[in-house]
């Protein structure tokens, strides 16, 4: 047995406690309920895994669970909102099987702490986004007869150890390299949700990518908050990290996300082409606004124009670069000319893919007390405008895929037309007729429509 993968074993002996592996769950059923970011979806696997160890079954619908978990989202209004409505679903469930326990973890469970007790007496307990690993605790107390448990507390001091818990890991699967973020952007409210920034160790990483790959996993992607502030042992940047993934694992791709444009620099774009075979190449960069006014008011620590520069670098450095990005319209005090400037960047830019938002104000951040907030109407306005613009933009874009020969690594059936599914090395998500034994396999095929979202081939 090597030295890391020792120290890996260690960590998870130390963060599986005693509850662990008692028979709290009797065989009985759990279901949990996710909602947000891929954080949360691979959140949501490792609870799984946990309760799994104390002898509960993950059941498809929550009819069939005797412990319901809601793993919520707080980044926009809405998903809060969720919470307090799904937890008015499960209280029919409560009043008719008394032995229901109900459970929320995740950002909101974060953020609302106690609140969410005081206001729906149906919650057994309330968790954060620091304390997965100490659920099955949690769940054994409340099982034991023990009521309205809140435990939100933060874990700054101990380091990042976790080893990546999926039980069906599939062909691409996600693996955690930092969490947390201290960078305060002012509308955002996950520095309040997860937390400081903190990195796992190099090896760790390495390990966790060598188990996947022997349980069949073909794809990685590394996932934090902001992954290119990784900070490994040793001085070890994010750039490092990814060039040894490359070469001293045999996966065979990788993509990481999410990026912040400060980090990017040129020396993660190098690395990115020199190892172009395994890193695939498509960069999920969110510009937010526009516009540089705004831009200082969200305190994102880059002007339009150096966005700009950056994504010029990054086309000169990597061939055949695909890009998306995140933006937030409607923030406290935008002009319609500052938003014309967040439409013509995605003209510019030419971005097949945006994610767009209506600013929501959330709690704890200094966006939300500002004074010259945006009506909702404005904002529903420019939202629509800008997914539009973005459309007539998009279609025309991705024709030129059409008739290209692409590498797609071929992921499941698609449940609804029984199509192969796979994608790109571009991230493009392609349909097309083949067989399930291709599950796993990379194969050549040609695109004939592309539409932005999704496109159609043929196996060559
Ligand atoms: N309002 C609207 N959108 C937000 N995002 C984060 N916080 C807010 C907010 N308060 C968006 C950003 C971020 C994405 C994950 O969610 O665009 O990149
Ligand atoms: Fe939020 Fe900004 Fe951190 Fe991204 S970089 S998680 S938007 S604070």
């Amino acid at each position: 047995m090597t030295q890391e993968v020792r120290t890996v074993q260690t960590t998870i002996e130390n963060t599986a406690s005693s509850q662990q592996n008692q028979d709290v769950g009797k065989g009985r059923g759990v279901y949990i309920s996710t909602y947000g970011c891929q954080m949360n979806v691979n959140d949501t696997e490792r609870m799984y895994s946990l309760l799994e160890m104390q002898n509960f079954t993950p059941v498809e619908k929550p009819e069939d669970a005797s412990l319901i978990i809601i793993n919520s989202c707080s980044v926009r209004e809405k998903p809060v909102h969720k919470v307090y409505s799904e937890v008015g679903t499960f209280r029919k469930m409560k009043e008719k099987n008394p032995d229901l326990k109900i459970g929320v973890g995740g950002c909101v469970g974060q953020q609302e702490k106690d609140n969410l007790i005081k206001n729906q007496p149906m919650i057994d307990f309330v968790f954060g986004t620091d304390q997965i690993d100490n659920l099955p605790t949690f769940v054994a107390k409340t099982f034991e007869g023990e009521k309205k448990q809140v435990q939100a507390k933060f874990e700054h001091r101990s380091p990042y150890h976790i080893e990546t818990m999926v039980r069906n890991p599939g062909v691409a699967t996600f693996v955690n390299i930092t969490k947390g973020c201290d960078n305060f952007c002012t509308f955002c409210v996950v520095p309040y949700t997860r937390g400081r920034e903190k990195s796992r160790p190099l090896q760790h990483i390495l390990t966790d990518v060598r188990h996947l790959v022997k349980r069949g996993v073909k794809e990685v992607t590394l996932l934090g908050q902001n992954v290119n502030s990784y900070k490994g042992d040793e001085g070890v940047d994010f750039a490092d990290l990814l060039a040894k993934v490359a070469r001293e694992t045999d996966i065979e791709r990788i993509r990481y996300t999410t990026s912040h444009p400060k980090d990017f620099n040129q020396k993660l774009a190098d690395t990115m082409a020199a190892h172009q075979d395994k890193v695939m190449e498509y960069i999920h960069l969110p510009f937010q606004s526009g516009n540089t006014r705004i831009l200082d008011r969200m305190n994102r620590n880059y002007t339009r124009e150096e966005y700009l520069e950056k994504i010029a670098m990054l086309k000169r450095t990597i061939p055949n670069l695909v890009l998306s990005t995140d933006i937030i319209v409607g923030f406290p005090g935008e002009t319609e000319a500052e938003f014309m400037d967040t439409v013509t960047m995605v003209q510019e830019v030419g971005f097949e893919t945006i994610f767009a938002f209506k600013y929501s104000p959330r709690p704890f951040t200094k966006a939300a007390k500002f004074e010259d907030q945006v009506d909702e109407e404005t904002k529903t306005r420019r939202l629509n405008y800008l997914f539009d613009e973005h459309d007539k933009m998009a279609f025309e874009l991705v024709k030129r895929y059409e008739g290209q020969t692409m590498k797609v690594l071929v992921e499941n059936v698609d449940r609804e037309d029984g199509k192969i599914q796979g994608r790109s090395s571009s991230n493009k998500l392609v349909h097309f007729l083949g067989t399930p034994d291709l599950i796993g396999k990379t194969v050549d095929v040609k695109i004939t429509k592309a539409f932005p979202a999704v496109f159609r081939g043929e196996l060559l």
